[in-house]
């Protein structure tokens, strides 16, 4: 059986209809993501050579300097030419890049970001207003790469770019599961590839403190489990995110999500006190107490020590989920909300906020939190971050906050990337007046770390996060889910050559599984499931952070490619089942091809199940995918024949679909709702 045919069959077929639509192969194939806000295709096309020359002719920079190394040697990856490094300052260069200013030390979400970029036969021309723009144009740059007869060629375009949105971020959780630098930096690599901005770090977290605090050592050494980060490390993560036009933002979670401070400093605590690092998930009751002079003491100098590390505007305070029973019946605690005429826990940390904003702004801070801080107690130039959605963000924005949007772009929620990708903090039928929306800052994903460990949180993270940069950079208008999923795929595979393992990591966890090299059956199999949401794992399966991550779920992707393609395949298919253009009967072939494959991978993969009891929970989808890969290819039968099903058959499969959707495994199916068109489409 030849080795992953499923996904070779798929590609051969766009391969394909790729071909068949476009001969001059020289013609800008628009593979770009995100989509820039403008670009005008003309005709012709730069061959790359190994003569090829780079120039910077503006303002000096390191920065910049490096940038360009880096892009030649991934032009080099993408050509197989070995090119000259050595930066020009002649204007007569092939690729000449002229920024007029250094930019400032300090990124912020001021900066200007934009860029042009023109190619001709001749030359390739980028101008920016700073470094930070003129590397948004070499990953431009690198995604215009093209093959053309025997070589590579960048099309002649004329692209002139700036982002829709200032703060375009990705979130990564190390508190619950903490991430080595080497992930955390090639995550930055891949953020920066599709122009990404801000490196939200959540650093604490009630299971796990993970930054170094020389003045308080007992965070990390009594909070952490001995996994966190040095300062010295830190520093190197923020100067490395800030070489790639990325800033870093930190969390330092407080009042609630706080155990991990409580247990190495019990006398921060509002009266109860944890007993240890908190394994399991969920909200806890433990909190920072707010009454407490010292707490201010301890969160000043904490966070003065912070400033040495991060030169960002902002820190960010967490601030969610902060129950406090406590705070409702310490007598302390309650006498000194009386005292200060404070009514209720919300009032309490209002009060709270603002004695830490005070701090802030002491130490030239800015302070960012979660839609808890929201609070008229806390002047406007906090910026509120919004997991609770879209109307939460505009009500900020109506009083006059910045904010930024997370709530719809939990990827943690296993939602397939063109949901995702339609979600936008600005939608077009927004109430929010245009002042209003200036106001709505950008977005950003969270990657939350319950479920989550290095060997999978790349493809927890990839390809969907790319989807959702796109929003954040393109224009509103930009909206093509098939066009999205369709350049989603190469964007993808671009990561995979930046170190990222999103793709790899499915094949590793299932050689691990089987125990084996040969995985061609599970590969196949695997194709039909994506993992459950962490949400749902988390009601189904008792797990703490001291779960090992190595079963199946940890081991399939969300929204792996094969579903969108039946999700396209199965509408194609239904517009003319019976017909026989090349059209409908590439769809047909590839539905079939999936029925039938994954169908057969069933008897081998049970083979392995025997041997390998943590592969076991999967027993019942395994013997659903047999019956539905059935229904499946009998559905395709009775449609491209125009034949009548036997009595039953219809009620019988959509009923044997519905049991399908029943939580087993902790995986789902990731064809269900293609397959109950076709079986619905029969007569
Ligand atoms: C959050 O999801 N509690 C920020």
């Amino acid at each position: 059986m030849r080795k992953n045919a499923l996904l070779a069959f798929a590609i051969a077929l766009s391969a394909v209809r790729v071909s068949g639509q476009s001969t001059a192969t020289d013609a800008f194939h628009n593979n770009l993501m995100p989509e820039p806000s403008s670009l005008t295709a003309n005709t012709g096309s730069l061959s790359i050579t190994n003569g090829l020359t780079v120039s910077a002719t503006g303002a000096s920079s390191p920065l910049l300097d490096h940038a360009i190394v880096r892009m030649i040697s991934r032009l080099e990856d993408r050509t197989g030419l070995q090119l000259s490094k050595q930066i020009q300052t002649a204007p007569t260069a092939t690729l000449v890049i002229d920024v007029r200013s250094a930019g400032p030390a300090v990124q912020s979400f001021e900066e200007d970001e934009s860029y042009s970029l023109t190619s001709t036969a001749n030359s390739i021309k980028i101008e920016a207003a700073t470094p930070v723009g003129a590397l948004h144009a070499m990953e431009t740059l690198l995604q215009l790469v093209q093959a053309s007869g025997s070589s590579y060629v960048i099309p002649s375009v004329t692209i002139q770019d700036s982002p829709r949105f200032r703060w375009r971020g990705l979130m990564i959780d190390c508190g619950r599961h903490f991430e080595p630098i080497e992930v955390l930096k090639r995550n930055i690599d891949a953020m920066a590839a599709v122009k990404l901005n801000v490196f939200h770090w959540h650093l604490t977290e009630d299971q796990g403190f993970r930054i170094e605090s020389k003045r308080f050592p007992k965070l990390t050494e009594k909070g952490s489990d001995g996994l966190f980060y040095t300062q010295e490390q830190a520093r190197d993560l923020v100067a490395y995110a800030r070489e790639r036009g990325i800033r870093v933002v930190p969390e330092f979670e407080m009042p609630g999500h706080s155990v991990a401070w409580l247990v190495a400093y019990p006398e921060l605590n509002s009266g109860s006190q944890p007993t240890g690092i908190r394994r399991e998930f969920g909200v806890s009751d433990y909190v920072l107490d707010p009454t407490h002079p010292e707490t201010y003491k301890f969160i000043d100098s904490f966070l003065t020590e912070m400033t040495t590390i991060f030169p960002d505007e902002y820190i960010h305070i967490g601030g969610d989920e902060a129950p406090a029973p406590d705070w409702k019946k310490n007598p302390r605690i309650l006498a000194f909300m009386k005292a200060h005429d404070l009514h209720d826990n919300d009032a309490l940390q209002a009060y709270f906020n603002t004695q830490v904003l005070g701090i802030l702004t002491k130490l030239h801070r800015r302070m960012a939190g979660w839609d808890e801080i929201f609070n008229p107690a806390l002047p406007k130039d906090v910026v509120i971050q919004s997991w609770r959605g879209v109307a939460s963000l505009a009500k900020g924005a109506q009083q006059g906050y910045e904010g930024i949007l997370s709530a719809p772009y939990y990827i943690d929620g296993m939602q397939p990337a063109g949901k995702l990708y339609l979600a936008d903090p600005v939608p077009a039928d927004t109430t929010l007046t245009p002042e209003q929306q200036k106001l709505i800052l950008g977005g950003e994903v969270p990657m939350w770390a319950e479920h989550l460990d290095q060997r999978t949180i790349d493809s927890r993270i990839w390809p969907r996060t790319a989807a959702i940069a796109e929003r954040f950079w393109s224009p509103q208008n930009v909206r093509d889910v098939d066009d999205m999923y369709r350049r989603l795929d190469v964007v993808s595979v671009e990561l995979e050559t930046l170190g990222l393992r999103h793709l790899t990591s499915e094949d590793a966890e299932l050689r691990a599984l089987a125990g084996s090299e040969n995985i061609a059956a599970m590969r196949d199999f695997a194709s039909a499931f994506e993992p459950v949401s962490f949400g749902e794992r988390s009601s189904t399966q008792h797990t703490t952070q001291l779960t090992p991550l190595t079963s199946f779920v940890d081991a399939v992707r969300p929204d792996p490619p094969i579903r969108h393609q039946i999700e396209v395949a199965a509408k194609t298919f239904l517009t003319a089942p019976t017909a026989q253009d090349p059209a409908t009967n590439d769809a047909h072939q590839l539905l079939l091809h999936f029925f039938e494959t994954v169908g057969a991978s069933v008897p081998r993969v049970q083979l392995v199940m025997d041997r390998q009891p943590r592969f076991q929970p999967i027993h019942t989808r395994a013997e659903q995918l047999t019956e539905l890969s059935v229904i499946g290819i009998d559905a395709l039968k009775y449609l491209n024949t125009s034949t009548t099903p036997p009595a039953q058959w219809k009620e019988h499969s959509l009923a044997q679909i519905e049991a399908a959707k029943k939580p087993s495994g902790l995986v789902n199916f990731t064809f269900l709702p293609a397959l109950t068109q076709l079986v619905n489409a029969t007569r």
